[in-house]
């Protein structure tokens, strides 16, 4: 269609999908899932995840995308409704708008936290504190979940929240090449610069004095990569590791769609997806499998460091601020952890917002200007119940940021491989491939993607599913309302937006 917004090169398109994935879920989710669930247990599962369901995914997801946007689509909705001729399509799709929105309402939060971290660091703000506790009580003084000496309001909480807000709409209201392009090739080479820099810091790490035999950097290291077999049987692992390649790769939210939809129509998707998978990889296996457990393996022993990551936030911030606040130039090292956090979580943030952004300017004829400003403001009144109760930000990420993921990837897979059609399908990700991709990959889109996912599925929603709901009262009821009402109005936007225009 003409005028739509386009990459400008294809290295640029490359760095904004990585961008895309590689984001918190690779330095402070994977480190606290790999650690939480026993290591090297969670490593096998994971990567037969990766490879029998990211992987193929991804480029089904990059077909989607680019196929949807030779029709003048840039959100699933309108992807969905050009696969698949029937009523209930466009409503799949929703998913794809819903999911990256509602998580926004959390993630963005979260990477204003890295950048205000990364400012206490330097300035000393959190020194001297001892232990977990002290941290974590500076830490949630800011959250303003509780009161402590250290913060006596909630100015400079939203202050980096607007901060951080404001950074990603100013880059969304610049458009595909001239925002999120431009700040994906400045961000991404500084951040695997910054990742590498202190991946290697880590790495010559010094145990503590009284340090225990098992506190080394070998010992980390053996922690995440020594397999260990027995943990196969257990299905929480399986839940865990498909849920984290899910998150981490993006795929299953509706972004990787947004972004190849900028794609003209026989450009490479094939080496285009294994790039953005490989670099993600990277950050996540070497990168952040690096960082965060061996530094906490090295200063606080295997046991502890298990134990703190059954929090998803205390390894990344409070276990590497206490510990780089040890080390010689401390206060510049933890900066540039909680930068590099900064970083990975904007280049995603902004990944999240754009396809409810494609929705109002091309279903509405909305300016690009005014569908980000709409959407900021959105962000901002909706992401208030967040940054005020605690509980908010684990039921929104249960719902939108794991189940919906897989429930989405579930539902296109099949959309894709069984009603669009495998042979349209694989025309779709071999056009214009710069790669051969493995035939192997046709079977593992009909059958064993679908079929991994709704066991994943089945087992999830007996695992998981109990104990979230049976937490209650009514912050956590609140949450839940605000997700259905979410849902129904993107809904009714894209119903509005995909009507057929009266004959
Ligand atoms: N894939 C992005 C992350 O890992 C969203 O955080």
């Amino acid at each position: 269609m003409a005028g739509r917004d386009r990459w400008a090169t294809r290295i640029g398109l490359v760095l904004a999908l990585a961008g895309n994935a590689i984001g918190l879920g690779n330095f402070l989710r994977f480190p606290g899932q790999a650690a939480a669930n026993g290591g090297g247990a969670f490593i096998i599962p994971y990567f037969v995840s990766l490879l029998l369901i990211g992987v193929p995914l991804l480029w089904a997801e990059c077909a989607i995308g680019r196929f949807g946007g030779r029709h003048g689509y840039g959100h699933t909705a309108g992807m969905f409704h050009c696969m698949w001729k029937h009523p209930v399509s466009k409503y799949i799709g929703v998913f794809g708008i819903f999911i990256p929105f509602t998580v926004a309402l959390y993630y963005i939060p979260i990477t204003s936290w890295c950048l205000a971290f990364s400012y206490f660091s330097l300035t000393g703000a959190y020194e001297g504190l001892q232990g977990q506790s002290e941290v974590g009580a500076f830490l949630h003084g800011f959250q303003g979940w509780s009161s402590n000496e250290h913060f006596d309001s909630r100015v400079p909480l939203y202050g980096f929240f607007l901060l951080t807000l404001g950074i990603t709409v100013l880059t969304l209201s610049g458009g595909i090449a001239r925002g999120i392009e431009r700040l994906a090739r400045v961000a991404l080479p500084l951040l695997f610069a910054m990742a590498v820099l202190i991946a290697v810091r880590v790495l010559t790490l010094e145990p503590p004095p009284g340090a225990g035999p098992d506190q080394t950097v070998l010992s980390g290291l053996g922690f995440v990569w020594n397999p260990d077999l027995t943990a196969l049987t257990d299905p929480r692992v399986w839940l865990a590791a498909a849920g984290q390649v899910f998150f981490t790769l993006s795929v299953g939210w509706g972004i990787i769609h947004t972004y190849t939809s900028y794609l003209p129509a026989d450009e490479d998707v094939a080496l285009t997806g294994l790039s953005t998978a490989s670099l993600n990889e990277f950050a996540e296996i070497v990168l952040g499998g690096t960082i965060a457990i061996t530094a906490s393996v090295v200063f606080f022993g295997i046991t502890a460091t298990q134990q703190i990551a059954t929090q998803t936030f205390d390894l990344g911030f409070q276990s590497m601020a206490l510990i780089f606040q040890q080390l010689p130039f401390g206060r510049v090292l933890g900066a540039l952890w909680f930068l590099l956090l900064f970083f990975a979580g904007l280049t995603s943030a902004v990944a999240i917002t754009q396809p409810v952004v494609a929705l109002l300017q091309e279903g509405f004829g909305v300016s690009r200007g005014r569908a980000v400003a709409w959407v900021g403001l959105a962000l901002l009144i909706l992401s208030t119940p967040v940054l005020w109760w605690e509980g908010v930000l684990d039921e929104l990420d249960f719902w939108a940021g794991a189940y919906a993921l897989l429930l989405f990837g579930l539902a296109e897979s099949v959309v894709f491989a069984w009603i669009f059609g495998m042979d349209r399908g694989w025309e779709e990700i071999t056009r214009g491939a710069r790669i051969r991709v493995p035939r192997i990959v046709r079977p593992l889109l009909r059958y064993v993607t679908p079929l991994l996912l709704a066991a994943i599925l089945i087992g999830f929603t007996f695992q998981g599913l109990p104990d979230v709901l049976a937490r209650g009262g009514w912050m956590i009821w609140s949450a839940r309302a605000l997700l259905v009402a979410i849902f129904l109005a993107l809904s009714l936007l894209v119903r509005r937006a995909l009507a057929e225009p009266a004959q």
